[in-house]
């Protein structure tokens, strides 16, 4: 029997699965587990990627598979491909995944096809939007994992809905509040935009492929934000994500008066977060640390799969017209400040290597 103490292999390829995965590698350090990082390469510039392996302090991956930016069926065949010849090599006793990008589906399906035993963390998120590619990754790894780490009781129910098995489903909140209560000590000593005093902006953040590759739909959300600046007379702030750069160039989008910055590290981009009166969002990770860190959101979208949310009070979903994202910040900025974090405790890392310790005895 293979001892788990030997190797867990972590996968991740994004700025999000980054920030969330990080503590999942404290806990693992702190048990002095061997493990080892597997970096697909889907995210490479330095303020997507190495920024936050350097503040986080991880140490760097055993393996890059240097994908970059492909077409979405090549990208996740490369992963495939490459993350196959390193389970060949290495064979781990379980292979951690988070979240829904396409680095998650195509290191689950290469572990998979030899057999070895995937944890889906963050499983059993749905929005019912079937034009999100995020989606169709999010069910196709869910149904093809061991153990799945759903944050809420509500994503345990949609897991077994779609048939998959109680034994599977472990209910651990999300590492996303053990990453902000981990990370919200050194907030305060980034200080990037000192004009911007506290409840005195709007925080946005919009990089969706159905929003921001959908011209007319990307000149809307703009549109929406202007005016919800001009109605509250506050700035807004925009660390744009290079795909929407890229895509507001091509279709000649005028962002007016929102300030658009670059992508900002993790500690600087949660200060803006605690700092911002209001946050407008489609991102997935924002709305929850929106939700954790107390401040109102909208989500600049149709659906959310994140629905504990609005559930609390945190939310609202508020479509991409110009006027119903008016409307609905007109509706949040009225909110009380006073829900309760529907996604754990921040100790979710230790639940799931405590489970996966445990379960492994049988592996
Ligand atoms: C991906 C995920 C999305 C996640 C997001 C996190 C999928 C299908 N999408 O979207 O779920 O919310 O990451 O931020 O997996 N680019 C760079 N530098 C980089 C990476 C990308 O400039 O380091 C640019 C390239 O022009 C690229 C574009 O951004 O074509 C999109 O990158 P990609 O990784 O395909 O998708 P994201 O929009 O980042
Ligand atoms: N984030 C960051 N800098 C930024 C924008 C976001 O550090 O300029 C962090 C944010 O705090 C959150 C994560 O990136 O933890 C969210 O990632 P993103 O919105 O790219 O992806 P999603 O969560 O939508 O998959």
């Amino acid at each position: 029997m293979r001892s788990l103490k030997q190797k867990i292999a972590i996968a991740v390829g994004t700025r999000p699965e980054i920030i969330k995965m990080a503590p999942i590698i404290r806990e693992i350090q702190r048990k002095n587990y061997e493990y080892y990082i597997i970096h697909s390469g889907q995210h490479y510039s330095y303020n997507l990627d190495e920024v936050f392996f350097e503040q986080l302090k991880l140490p760097k991956p055993k393996y890059r598979l240097e994908v970059g930016s492909k077409s979405p069926g090549e990208q996740t065949a490369l992963i495939i491909s490459g993350s196959e010849k390193i389970f060949q090599k290495e064979r781990p006793s379980v292979v951690l995944v988070q979240g829904d990008t396409n680095t998650v589906l195509g290191i689950a399906l290469a572990a998979r096809k030899m057999n070895i035993p995937i944890g889906h963390i963050e499983a059993g998120l749905r929005s019912y939007d079937e034009a999100m590619p995020e989606e169709w990754n999010r069910i196709l790894t869910d149904h093809c994992s061991d153990y799945l780490f759903a944050p809420t009781k509500n994503s345990k129910k949609i897991l077994l809905r779609e048939g998959i098995k109680n034994k599977k489903i472990f209910v651990t909140g999300n590492t996303i509040v053990d990453s902000v209560f981990q990370n919200q000590r050194y907030v305060k000593f980034v200080v990037e935009l000192p004009e911007l005093k506290r409840n005195s902006f709007f925080l946005a953040s919009l990089h969706r492929q159905e929003n921001v590759d959908n011209p007319e739909r990307f000149r809307e959300i703009i549109e929406g934000l202007k005016l919800v600046s001009e109605k509250f007379g506050l700035p807004i702030v925009y660390p744009i994500h290079p795909r929407s750069e890229k895509m507001a160039k091509k279709f000649g989008i005028s962002f007016g008066t929102i300030k658009i910055i670059e992508p900002m590290n993790y500690f600087a981009f949660l200060h803006m977060e605690l700092n911002a009166r209001l946050i407008l969002t489609d991102s997935g990770g924002v709305q929850e640390e929106a939700c954790i860190l107390m401040v109102p959101c909208v989500t600049l979208r149709n659906s959310t799969e994140r629905p504990e949310t609005v559930q609390v009070g945190a939310n609202i979903v508020s479509g991409v017209s110009s006027k119903s994202i008016l409307r609905c910040t007109n509706k949040m900025m009225q909110k009380k400040r006073v829900w309760k974090n529907p996604f754990g405790d921040g100790n979710s890392a230790k639940k799931i290597i405590q489970i996966i310790t445990h379960l492994n005895q049988n592996i």
